[in-house]
């Protein structure tokens, strides 16, 4: 029987074992070939209408990542200018990125202004703001359609209890701004929120928003954002998003909108996590194994500095276990909680899992970590972000970002 990362071949002609002594531990390795697998799919999602998927950057930063999404065909959307900044570094063009900001200052407004960017504005504070900034000018606004959907509350992004977006029942007043600095409202966006496998709620929140878009006769695009799920479940046989099916559904609502108005927009989305997060794990070395008043613990050096997921959202992902290069298979198993090197008692990764009887030097590979994996990593307790790591199509390993250094820590004081 094979392991899940045997079957994908994700280390290609190397392993768990010889990536962490080249490389140091913890770390995060990218498997190229899904990670272009996932951007086919999406770039492909619409084939018989206008239709550019973005990446949302946010989920993965990695410069070579980045570029394989340009080389695909997606274009990008950016949360701040330091995400702009980046996609410029990676050769996106102004015109493929779209800022969708939420509560920025009037320099970082202006910063995407300067750089040609088209952003969203997801407040009647910040519509004034960029009324003042650019008057006559171009923008989207993100409309709260007042309904959510998502894995867990901190990621539902619409709906009455979220910061973001314009409500909808606020439209008049954006209507009424626009007039007041002449401005054009070219494009509409949401988000609803993020991780469904059902896409029925996505439907439906794309036919209520285009209601809404009726409203605005300058429409050029429409960006339905992301929030398609993956299967973190996969051990215990979780399916994938049915994308084929989606593709269908989604195609038939949006072609009937189209019959129906007799608009011709540019369609957009934004998934993110869809795109990177199975391309990714996180290994890392097991120090120590114990037993305390009858709980067993694996102890790495994956703390929640490196992956905070399961701290933050009570996330889960899949664990397997690799000892001297090959995963361990074997049906005498024991309940151990998976648990990181970071001076907090929550900072566990894999909370009481059924696993193979783990020994010292064995390593964890943790699963479907590429996406707001080492993007939301940090130098809490002084720890160092991790090396991140690519094998290529054919098997090869590369470096792909170095692992943070101690002068790395110091490198904003004068010493
Ligand atoms: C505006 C916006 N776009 C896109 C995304 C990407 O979401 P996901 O990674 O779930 O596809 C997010 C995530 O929160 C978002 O807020």
């Amino acid at each position: 029987m094979e392991s899940y990362t045997q079957q994908m071949n994700f280390f290609g002609n190397t392993n768990p074992d010889e990536l962490l002594k080249k490389y140091g531990s913890p770390l995060y390795v990218y498997n190229e070939d899904i990670l272009r697998r996932q951007m086919k799919r999406v770039a492909g999602i619409l084939t018989s209408h206008r239709f550019t998927s973005n990446f949302s950057i946010k989920t993965n930063s990695n410069l070579t990542i980045l570029r394989m999404a340009l080389e695909e065909g997606l274009n990008a959307d950016a949360m701040s200018p330091g995400e702009i900044f980046a996609l410029k570094k990676a050769g996106f063009p102004s015109e493929r990125i779209f800022f969708v900001p939420n509560n920025v200052s009037e320099e970082e407004m202006q910063y995407a202004i300067d750089e040609g960017v088209i952003l969203s504005v997801d407040s009647l504070s910040q519509l004034e703001m960029f009324g003042r900034l650019c008057p006559g000018g171009r923008l989207s606004v993100r409309l709260n359609p007042g309904v959510g959907a998502g894995h867990h509350e901190k990621v539902v992004t619409a709906g009455k209890k979220t910061k973001f977006g314009v409500a909808a029942q606020d439209i008049p007043k954006v209507l009424e701004l626009a007039k007041k600095y002449d401005l054009h409202i070219v494009g509409l966006n949401q988000h609803i929120g993020s991780l469904f496998m059902d896409f029925q709620p996505y439907l439906d929140a794309v036919s209520n928003f285009l209601h809404y878009a009726e409203d605005f006769p300058e429409l050029e695009f429409v960006d339905f954002g992301g929030g398609f799920g993956t299967p973190y479940h996969k051990l215990e046989g979780e399916a994938e998003f049915d994308m084929e099916s989606f593709k269908v559904a989604f195609d038939h609502l949006l072609t009937e909108w189209k019959n129906k108005t007799g608009r011709d927009v540019l369609f957009k989305m934004e998934p993110g996590r869809y795109i990177v997060a199975e391309g990714g794990v996180l290994l890392g070395r097991v120090y120590a194994v114990k037993e305390n008043f009858g709980h067993r613990y694996v102890g790495t050096d994956i703390g929640m500095n490196v992956l905070i997921r399961p701290e933050l959202y009570d996330s889960w992902h899949d664990v397997e276990i690799y000892r001297d290069g090959k995963p361990l298979i074997s049906s005498e198993k024991e309940v151990y909680s998976v648990v990181g090197n970071i001076c907090e008692s929550g900072d566990i990764v894999a909370k009481d899992r059924e696993l193979p009887i783990v020994k010292e030097n064995d390593v964890a590979v943790v699963l479907d970590a590429g996406a707001y994996g080492f993007s939301m990593s940090s130098n809490y307790n002084n720890r160092l972000r991790p090396a991140e790591v690519l094998i290529d199509h054919d098997g090869n390993d590369r470096l792909i970002r170095r692992r943070d250094t101690f002068e790395d820590l110091m490198r904003n004081f004068d010493v």
